[in-house]
Protein backbone atom coordinates (compact mmCIF):
# COMPACT_ATOMS: atom_id res chain seq x y z
CA UNK A 1 0.00 0.00 0.00
CA UNK A 2 1.55 3.56 -0.99
CA UNK A 3 0.70 7.03 0.19
CA UNK A 4 -0.56 9.26 -2.97
CA UNK A 5 1.38 12.93 -2.20
CA UNK A 6 0.09 15.71 -4.40
CA UNK A 7 2.55 18.53 -4.53
CA UNK A 8 5.07 16.13 -3.41
CA UNK A 9 7.84 18.39 -5.23
CA UNK A 10 6.82 21.77 -3.40
CA UNK A 11 7.99 23.23 -0.53
CA UNK A 12 6.09 21.38 2.52
CA UNK A 13 5.50 18.17 -0.03
CA UNK A 14 8.88 17.40 -0.57
CA UNK A 15 9.85 17.70 3.24
CA UNK A 16 7.24 15.50 4.21
CA UNK A 17 8.08 12.98 1.49
CA UNK A 18 11.17 12.72 3.17
CA UNK A 19 9.55 12.17 6.35
CA UNK A 20 6.80 9.49 4.80
CA UNK A 21 10.16 7.65 3.29
CA UNK A 22 12.02 7.89 6.12
CA UNK A 23 8.84 6.36 8.59
CA UNK A 24 9.36 3.27 5.71
CA UNK A 25 6.02 4.60 3.81
CA UNK A 26 5.83 3.31 0.37
CA UNK A 27 4.78 7.07 -1.71
CA UNK A 28 3.52 7.43 -5.13
CA UNK A 29 4.27 11.49 -5.72
CA UNK A 30 2.49 13.72 -8.75
CA UNK A 31 3.38 17.22 -9.34
CA UNK A 32 2.45 19.91 -12.34
CA UNK A 33 5.69 21.81 -11.35
CA UNK A 34 3.63 25.09 -11.96
CA UNK A 35 5.19 26.22 -8.30
CA UNK A 36 8.36 23.48 -7.86
CA UNK A 37 10.95 21.69 -10.02
CA UNK A 38 12.11 17.82 -10.48
CA UNK A 39 15.44 18.38 -8.78
CA UNK A 40 13.62 18.54 -5.77
CA UNK A 41 12.19 14.78 -5.99
CA UNK A 42 15.72 13.70 -6.89
CA UNK A 43 16.91 14.87 -4.05
CA UNK A 44 14.63 13.51 -1.73
CA UNK A 45 15.64 10.09 -3.04
CA UNK A 46 19.50 11.04 -2.56
CA UNK A 47 17.72 12.08 1.46
CA UNK A 48 16.07 9.05 2.12
CA UNK A 49 18.17 7.02 -0.29
CA UNK A 50 14.87 5.38 -1.19
CA UNK A 51 13.03 5.15 -4.59
CA UNK A 52 9.27 6.10 -5.75
CA UNK A 53 7.21 6.82 -8.63
CA UNK A 54 6.41 10.58 -9.35
CA UNK A 55 4.25 11.77 -12.03
CA UNK A 56 4.48 14.89 -13.85
CA UNK A 57 0.54 15.62 -14.07
CA UNK A 58 -2.39 18.11 -13.00
CA UNK A 59 -4.77 16.65 -10.72
CA UNK A 60 -7.46 18.19 -13.13
CA UNK A 61 -6.34 15.35 -15.59
CA UNK A 62 -8.62 12.71 -14.72
CA UNK A 63 -7.82 9.92 -17.11
CA UNK A 64 -4.17 10.57 -15.42
CA UNK A 65 -5.33 10.31 -11.60
CA UNK A 66 -7.78 7.49 -12.45
CA UNK A 67 -4.00 5.24 -14.34
CA UNK A 68 -2.54 6.25 -10.85
CA UNK A 69 -5.07 4.74 -8.81
CA UNK A 70 -5.39 1.64 -11.06
CA UNK A 71 -1.53 1.23 -11.25
CA UNK A 72 -0.91 1.71 -7.30
CA UNK A 73 -2.50 0.21 -4.21
CA UNK A 74 -3.25 3.53 -3.12
CA UNK A 75 -3.83 3.44 0.80
CA UNK A 76 -4.16 7.22 1.72
CA UNK A 77 -3.66 10.83 0.15
CA UNK A 78 -2.03 13.63 1.21
CA UNK A 79 -3.11 16.22 -1.03
CA UNK A 80 -0.61 19.50 -0.99
CA UNK A 81 -0.77 20.33 -4.52
CA UNK A 82 -3.09 24.11 -5.26
CA UNK A 83 -2.07 27.92 -5.85
CA UNK A 84 -0.81 29.28 -2.87
CA UNK A 85 -0.35 33.23 -2.94
CA UNK A 86 -2.78 35.45 -1.63
CA UNK A 87 -1.81 38.55 -3.79
CA UNK A 88 -2.07 36.08 -7.00
CA UNK A 89 -5.35 34.92 -6.34
CA UNK A 90 -6.91 38.53 -6.26
CA UNK A 91 -5.85 39.02 -9.21
CA UNK A 92 -6.81 35.80 -10.89
CA UNK A 93 -9.34 33.92 -8.80
CA UNK A 94 -10.84 31.40 -11.78
CA UNK A 95 -7.87 29.99 -11.95
CA UNK A 96 -7.33 29.83 -8.17
CA UNK A 97 -11.35 28.42 -7.73
CA UNK A 98 -10.67 25.81 -10.80
CA UNK A 99 -6.84 24.75 -9.59
CA UNK A 100 -7.74 24.34 -5.81
CA UNK A 101 -11.17 23.75 -5.66
CA UNK A 102 -12.45 21.97 -8.51
CA UNK A 103 -8.83 20.33 -8.20
CA UNK A 104 -9.69 18.71 -4.79
CA UNK A 105 -13.34 17.84 -6.03
CA UNK A 106 -11.47 15.75 -9.07
CA UNK A 107 -9.63 13.97 -7.01
CA UNK A 108 -12.24 13.08 -4.25
CA UNK A 109 -14.12 11.30 -7.35
CA UNK A 110 -11.23 9.47 -8.23
CA UNK A 111 -10.56 8.46 -4.39
CA UNK A 112 -14.08 7.10 -4.37
CA UNK A 113 -14.48 5.49 -7.25
CA UNK A 114 -11.39 3.52 -6.37
CA UNK A 115 -12.70 3.00 -2.72
CA UNK A 116 -9.69 5.18 -1.48
CA UNK A 117 -11.42 7.69 1.40
CA UNK A 118 -8.25 8.52 3.47
CA UNK A 119 -6.95 12.15 3.01
CA UNK A 120 -5.28 14.62 4.59
CA UNK A 121 -5.90 18.01 3.23
CA UNK A 122 -3.37 20.93 3.16
CA UNK A 123 -5.54 24.08 4.08
CA UNK A 124 -3.83 27.18 6.10
CA UNK A 125 -4.80 29.56 9.12
CA UNK A 126 -5.75 32.43 6.60
CA UNK A 127 -9.40 29.95 6.83
CA UNK A 128 -9.38 32.39 10.12
CA UNK A 129 -9.17 35.59 8.33
CA UNK A 130 -8.34 38.55 10.49
CA UNK A 131 -8.76 36.93 14.08
CA UNK A 132 -9.02 39.83 16.87
CA UNK A 133 -8.31 36.97 19.47
CA UNK A 134 -4.71 34.96 19.78
CA UNK A 135 -3.79 32.45 19.87
CA UNK A 136 -6.46 31.28 17.54
CA UNK A 137 -8.10 27.82 18.09
CA UNK A 138 -9.61 25.57 15.56
CA UNK A 139 -13.64 26.50 17.10
CA UNK A 140 -12.79 30.14 16.17
CA UNK A 141 -14.74 31.78 13.57
CA UNK A 142 -13.72 30.69 9.95
CA UNK A 143 -13.99 33.68 7.30
CA UNK A 144 -11.27 34.34 4.48
CA UNK A 145 -10.25 37.55 3.42
CA UNK A 146 -9.19 37.04 -0.06
CA UNK A 147 -10.05 34.17 -2.68
CA UNK A 148 -7.33 32.18 -1.94
CA UNK A 149 -8.50 31.62 1.44
CA UNK A 150 -11.71 31.20 0.18
CA UNK A 151 -10.78 28.09 -1.85
CA UNK A 152 -8.94 27.04 1.61
CA UNK A 153 -12.27 27.85 3.33
CA UNK A 154 -14.90 26.07 0.91
CA UNK A 155 -12.44 22.80 0.17
CA UNK A 156 -13.01 22.55 4.44
CA UNK A 157 -16.81 22.92 4.01
CA UNK A 158 -16.43 20.67 0.82
CA UNK A 159 -15.38 18.09 2.58
CA UNK A 160 -17.17 17.86 5.73
CA UNK A 161 -20.41 17.41 3.71
CA UNK A 162 -18.55 14.61 1.88
CA UNK A 163 -18.33 13.30 5.33
CA UNK A 164 -21.51 13.85 6.72
CA UNK A 165 -23.13 11.77 3.42
CA UNK A 166 -20.70 9.10 3.71
CA UNK A 167 -19.06 8.25 7.13
CA UNK A 168 -16.73 5.69 5.63
CA UNK A 169 -14.41 8.98 5.01
CA UNK A 170 -11.35 9.73 7.16
CA UNK A 171 -10.07 13.22 6.97
CA UNK A 172 -8.02 15.70 8.71
CA UNK A 173 -7.76 19.15 7.70
CA UNK A 174 -4.24 20.78 8.70
CA UNK A 175 -4.09 24.25 9.32
CA UNK A 176 -0.73 25.93 8.66
CA UNK A 177 0.58 28.95 10.61
CA UNK A 178 3.89 30.10 8.47
CA UNK A 179 6.53 27.28 7.46
CA UNK A 180 10.34 28.62 7.28
CA UNK A 181 13.40 26.53 7.44
CA UNK A 182 14.62 24.03 5.39
CA UNK A 183 15.73 20.12 5.91
CA UNK A 184 19.07 19.89 8.21
CA UNK A 185 21.00 18.72 4.92
CA UNK A 186 20.44 22.40 2.90
CA UNK A 187 19.53 19.79 -0.06
CA UNK A 188 15.90 20.78 -0.28
CA UNK A 189 14.11 24.10 0.77
CA UNK A 190 12.04 27.07 -0.08
CA UNK A 191 12.15 27.86 -4.03
CA UNK A 192 9.81 30.77 -4.64
CA UNK A 193 8.84 31.69 -8.30
CA UNK A 194 10.29 35.07 -8.80
CA UNK A 195 9.99 37.86 -6.26
CA UNK A 196 9.17 35.96 -2.90
CA UNK A 197 5.81 37.32 -0.95
CA UNK A 198 6.77 35.62 2.19
CA UNK A 199 9.16 37.20 4.70
CA UNK A 200 11.97 34.49 5.36
CA UNK A 201 12.70 33.68 1.70
CA UNK A 202 13.03 37.79 1.11
CA UNK A 203 15.00 37.85 3.99
CA UNK A 204 17.63 35.01 2.80
CA UNK A 205 17.65 36.16 -0.60
CA UNK A 206 18.70 39.98 0.76
CA UNK A 207 21.62 37.31 2.94
CA UNK A 208 22.67 35.85 -0.43
CA UNK A 209 22.47 39.07 -2.03
CA UNK A 210 19.68 38.76 -4.48
CA UNK A 211 17.53 41.19 -3.10
CA UNK A 212 19.23 44.66 -2.26
CA UNK A 213 16.85 45.02 0.75
CA UNK A 214 14.09 44.01 3.30
CA UNK A 215 10.91 46.16 2.82
CA UNK A 216 9.09 45.65 6.25
CA UNK A 217 5.36 46.47 5.75
CA UNK A 218 4.34 48.57 8.72
CA UNK A 219 5.72 49.22 12.31
CA UNK A 220 2.69 51.08 13.56
CA UNK A 221 0.83 47.97 14.89
CA UNK A 222 -0.14 47.57 18.09
CA UNK A 223 2.76 44.62 18.98
CA UNK A 224 6.08 45.10 20.87
CA UNK A 225 7.90 46.78 18.43
CA UNK A 226 5.19 48.02 16.00
CA UNK A 227 5.94 45.09 13.60
CA UNK A 228 3.54 42.02 12.13
CA UNK A 229 3.77 39.01 14.83
CA UNK A 230 3.19 35.36 12.82
CA UNK A 231 3.93 32.05 14.59
CA UNK A 232 6.36 30.89 12.48
CA UNK A 233 6.80 26.95 12.04
CA UNK A 234 9.76 24.71 11.10
CA UNK A 235 8.54 22.86 7.65
CA UNK A 236 10.32 19.34 9.55
CA UNK A 237 7.78 20.35 12.28
CA UNK A 238 4.79 20.61 9.97
CA UNK A 239 5.92 17.25 7.91
CA UNK A 240 6.00 15.29 10.87
CA UNK A 241 2.20 16.65 11.60
CA UNK A 242 1.29 15.18 8.61
CA UNK A 243 2.69 11.89 9.42
CA UNK A 244 0.89 12.11 13.00
CA UNK A 245 -1.93 13.39 10.99
CA UNK A 246 -1.63 10.24 8.37
CA UNK A 247 -1.34 7.97 11.55
CA UNK A 248 -5.22 9.04 12.94
CA UNK A 249 -6.80 8.80 10.08
CA UNK A 250 -5.68 5.16 9.15
CA UNK A 251 -7.44 4.41 12.07
CA UNK A 252 -10.07 5.99 12.38
CA UNK A 253 -13.05 7.90 10.38
CA UNK A 254 -14.47 11.26 10.56
CA UNK A 255 -13.46 14.62 9.81
CA UNK A 256 -11.45 17.17 11.95
CA UNK A 257 -9.37 19.85 11.63
CA UNK A 258 -5.88 20.84 13.56
CA UNK A 259 -3.52 23.93 13.74
CA UNK A 260 0.03 23.13 12.81
CA UNK A 261 2.02 25.81 15.05
CA UNK A 262 4.39 26.44 17.85
CA UNK A 263 1.93 28.57 19.78
CA UNK A 264 4.45 31.63 20.15
CA UNK A 265 4.28 34.52 17.87
CA UNK A 266 7.39 36.67 16.97
CA UNK A 267 7.31 40.08 15.05
CA UNK A 268 9.05 40.93 11.78
CA UNK A 269 11.79 42.50 13.71
CA UNK A 270 12.74 39.79 16.06
CA UNK A 271 12.68 37.49 12.93
CA UNK A 272 15.32 39.76 11.68
CA UNK A 273 17.40 39.86 14.53
CA UNK A 274 17.35 36.24 14.84
CA UNK A 275 18.35 36.01 11.10
CA UNK A 276 20.82 37.85 11.27
CA UNK A 277 22.33 36.12 14.76
CA UNK A 278 21.96 32.82 12.96
CA UNK A 279 23.98 33.95 9.07
CA UNK A 280 26.20 36.16 10.63
CA UNK A 281 24.68 38.72 7.49
CA UNK A 282 23.22 41.86 7.95
CA UNK A 283 19.69 42.25 6.77
CA UNK A 284 19.13 46.29 5.72
CA UNK A 285 16.05 47.27 5.34
CA UNK A 286 13.51 49.99 5.35
CA UNK A 287 9.93 50.53 6.75
CA UNK A 288 6.81 51.37 4.62
CA UNK A 289 3.11 51.37 4.96
CA UNK A 290 0.97 48.06 6.12
CA UNK A 291 0.55 45.78 3.22
CA UNK A 292 -3.04 45.43 2.57
CA UNK A 293 -4.65 42.50 3.97
CA UNK A 294 -2.05 41.75 6.83
CA UNK A 295 -3.25 41.53 10.19
CA UNK A 296 -0.89 42.47 13.36
CA UNK A 297 -0.75 39.02 15.27
CA UNK A 298 -1.72 35.71 14.17
CA UNK A 299 -0.81 32.59 16.07
CA UNK A 300 -2.25 29.15 16.86
CA UNK A 301 -2.72 27.62 20.23
CA UNK A 302 -0.95 24.06 19.11
CA UNK A 303 -3.18 21.86 22.05
CA UNK A 304 -5.74 20.09 19.74
CA UNK A 305 -2.83 18.26 17.51
CA UNK A 306 -0.89 17.23 20.78
CA UNK A 307 -3.99 16.19 22.12
CA UNK A 308 -4.83 14.41 19.56
CA UNK A 309 -2.33 13.52 17.03
CA UNK A 310 0.33 13.85 19.52
CA UNK A 311 1.97 16.01 17.70
CA UNK A 312 3.46 19.20 18.29
CA UNK A 313 6.49 21.72 16.97
CA UNK A 314 10.47 21.02 18.54
CA UNK A 315 12.29 23.71 16.39
CA UNK A 316 13.09 26.71 17.47
CA UNK A 317 13.19 29.58 16.05
CA UNK A 318 16.99 29.93 15.70
CA UNK A 319 17.11 26.64 14.10
CA UNK A 320 14.70 28.11 11.34
CA UNK A 321 16.85 30.71 10.86
CA UNK A 322 20.35 28.59 10.70
CA UNK A 323 18.08 26.29 8.33
CA UNK A 324 16.84 29.06 6.16
CA UNK A 325 20.07 29.89 5.52
CA UNK A 326 21.96 26.54 4.95
CA UNK A 327 19.79 25.92 2.13
CA UNK A 328 19.86 29.48 0.46
CA UNK A 329 23.96 29.69 1.10
CA UNK A 330 23.90 26.27 -0.65
CA UNK A 331 21.30 26.80 -3.28
CA UNK A 332 21.44 30.59 -4.30
CA UNK A 333 19.66 30.17 -7.04
CA UNK A 334 17.72 27.50 -5.46
CA UNK A 335 16.66 24.58 -7.41
CA UNK A 336 17.53 26.26 -10.94
CA UNK A 337 21.04 24.95 -12.25
CA UNK A 338 24.56 26.40 -11.31
CA UNK A 339 24.32 29.06 -13.33
CA UNK A 340 26.10 32.48 -12.43
CA UNK A 341 26.72 30.59 -9.05
CA UNK A 342 29.75 32.45 -9.33
CA UNK A 343 28.98 36.04 -9.69
CA UNK A 344 25.75 35.39 -6.45
CA UNK A 345 28.72 34.29 -4.48
CA UNK A 346 30.85 36.83 -5.44
CA UNK A 347 28.22 39.40 -4.77
CA UNK A 348 27.33 38.28 -1.62
CA UNK A 349 30.49 38.22 -0.23
CA UNK A 350 30.02 42.43 -1.67
CA UNK A 351 33.53 41.33 -3.90
CA UNK A 352 31.83 42.25 -7.30
C1 LIG B 1 4.76 37.60 7.53
C2 LIG B 1 5.01 38.95 8.15
C3 LIG B 1 4.27 40.79 6.79
C4 LIG B 1 7.19 40.06 3.56
C5 LIG B 1 1.06 34.20 4.23
C6 LIG B 1 -0.27 33.79 3.71
C7 LIG B 1 -0.78 32.59 4.45
C8 LIG B 1 0.25 31.49 4.43
C9 LIG B 1 1.59 31.98 4.95
C10 LIG B 1 -0.39 29.91 2.71
C11 LIG B 1 3.85 39.93 7.98
C12 LIG B 1 5.79 40.80 6.94
C13 LIG B 1 6.45 39.95 4.73
C14 LIG B 1 8.01 41.19 3.35
C15 LIG B 1 7.32 42.06 5.50
N1 LIG B 1 0.37 30.96 3.13
N2 LIG B 1 6.53 40.93 5.68
N3 LIG B 1 8.04 42.16 4.35
O1 LIG B 1 1.19 37.08 5.27
O2 LIG B 1 1.53 35.97 7.54
O3 LIG B 1 0.94 34.58 5.58
O4 LIG B 1 1.96 33.12 4.14
O5 LIG B 1 -1.16 29.27 3.36
O6 LIG B 1 -1.95 32.15 3.81
O7 LIG B 1 -1.17 34.86 3.96
O8 LIG B 1 3.20 35.58 5.71
O9 LIG B 1 5.60 35.82 5.25
O10 LIG B 1 3.96 37.10 3.80
O11 LIG B 1 4.33 37.81 6.17
O12 LIG B 1 7.37 42.94 6.37
O13 LIG B 1 8.69 41.37 2.30
O14 LIG B 1 6.13 39.56 7.51
O15 LIG B 1 3.72 42.10 6.86
O16 LIG B 1 3.77 40.74 9.14
P1 LIG B 1 1.66 35.92 6.06
P2 LIG B 1 4.32 36.57 5.14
Amino acid sequence: MAILVTGGAGYIGSHTCVELLNQGFDIVVIDNFSNSKPEALERVKQLSKRRFKSYSMNILDSCGLDRIFQEHEIEAVIHFAGLKSVGESAKMPLQYYHNNLNGTLHLCRMMEKHNVRKLVFSSSATVYGHSEICPIKEHFPLTATNPYGRTKLMTEEVLRDLYQADSRWSIALLRYFNPVGAHKSGRIGEDPNGIPNNLMPYITQVAIGRQEKLTIFGDSYNTKDGTGVRDYIHVVDLARGHIKALEKIRNSTGVDAYNLGTGKGYSVLEMVAAFEQASGRNIPFSIADNRPGDVAVCYASPAKAKEILDWEAQIDIQEMCEDAWRWQLQNPNGYENEDNLVTLHARSANVI
